[in-house]
């Protein structure tokens, strides 16, 4: 993190952060039913709550957004609700490919393509082409998506690049699909958050993720709002990041302790 940690009491955030956010927007289907609506209602919902948290992460220093919006395991649900959620995916693309171009967002779409609907897929490339010089926000919509399956992805392609060094940071661009040799490579998830009252990853950035700051909420995504996206960015820089170090202060106290103990006894 290279901003100094602020205030707890203040709501101000940190000028200059640059933060990667990923989202398990969870909770479309529980916000809907308990409504008497059918789950496609909160889907729908859920869209354009993800649409006001795309333009509003700017605003908290959130540099590369991702968005798990479709697992592998999704498969699995009814064929109506994927046609569903597929048609919302494709609606999404071409309403905010536009908006995306003025704003400076660059769509990515990160996960397998070969099992999507063809036309979705065009859309999918068309909106990349056309957002490629986006420099505000990475927006990175994980569809057909597992981390298993990613890492795996990427060790399979080590083996067609004998001449690759296997370094992390090299294994980590083959993980998070950038394109080979680009100069903006993903970096790690800072804050991973997951809505909709449930506590565990799903499969979802699994090597991005190894320091991330884990931010539950039970807000169901529907209803999840760019203010609640503020609360957990400011509760990430509460959060004292110590990646398997000691805190400060304790290095300070206990590195004289250490100095002491090893001169012996005087
Ligand atoms: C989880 O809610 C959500 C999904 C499986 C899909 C996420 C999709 C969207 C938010 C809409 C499309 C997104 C974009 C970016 C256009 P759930 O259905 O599992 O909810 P439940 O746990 O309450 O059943």
């Amino acid at each position: 993190m290279k901003q100094s940690l602020p205030d707890p009491t203040s709501s101000a955030l940190p000028a200059g952060a640059s933060l990667h956010v990923a989202i398990i927007m969870d909770g479309n289907g529980r916000w809907a039913t308990s409504r008497g609506k059918p789950r496609v209602v909160g889907h729908r919902a859920g869209a354009e709550a993800a649409r006001k948290i795309v333009e509003a992460a700017p605003d908290y220093g959130i540099t590369t957004l991702s968005l798990f919006a479709f697992s592998a395991d999704n498969w699995q649900r009814p064929a109506g609700e994927v046609r569903a959620l597929f048609q919302l995916l494709r609606m999404y693309l071409h309403r905010e490919t536009p908006r995306a171009i003025e704003e400076g967002v660059r769509f990515r779409i990160v996960g397998r393509r070969d099992r999507m609907p063809a036309g979705l897929v065009r859309a999918i490339e068309e909106s990349e082409a056309a957002t490629e010089g986006g420099d505000v926000l990475d927006l990175r919509l994980c569809l057909d998506y597992s981390a298993r399956d990613a890492i795996l992805a990427a060790a399979q392609a080590l083996r067609e690049m004998p001449d690759l060094d296997v370094t992390r940071e090299n294994f980590a661009r083959l993980v998070a699909q950038d394109d080979p040799g680009s100069a903006r490579p993903t970096p790690e998830v800072d804050l991973l958050v997951r809505t909709g009252g449930e506590w565990r990853l799903s499969d979802f950035l699994l090597w991005e993720s190894a320091y991330a700051e884990l931010y539950f909420t039970n807000r169901m995504w529907p209803e999840f709002s760019p203010a609640d996206l503020e609360a957990a960015v400011l509760e990430f820089h509460r959060r004292e990041r110590r990646f398997g170090r000691v805190p400060a202060a304790a290095a300070a106290v206990g590195g004289e302790l250490a100095l002491r103990e090893a001169a012996g006894p005087r």
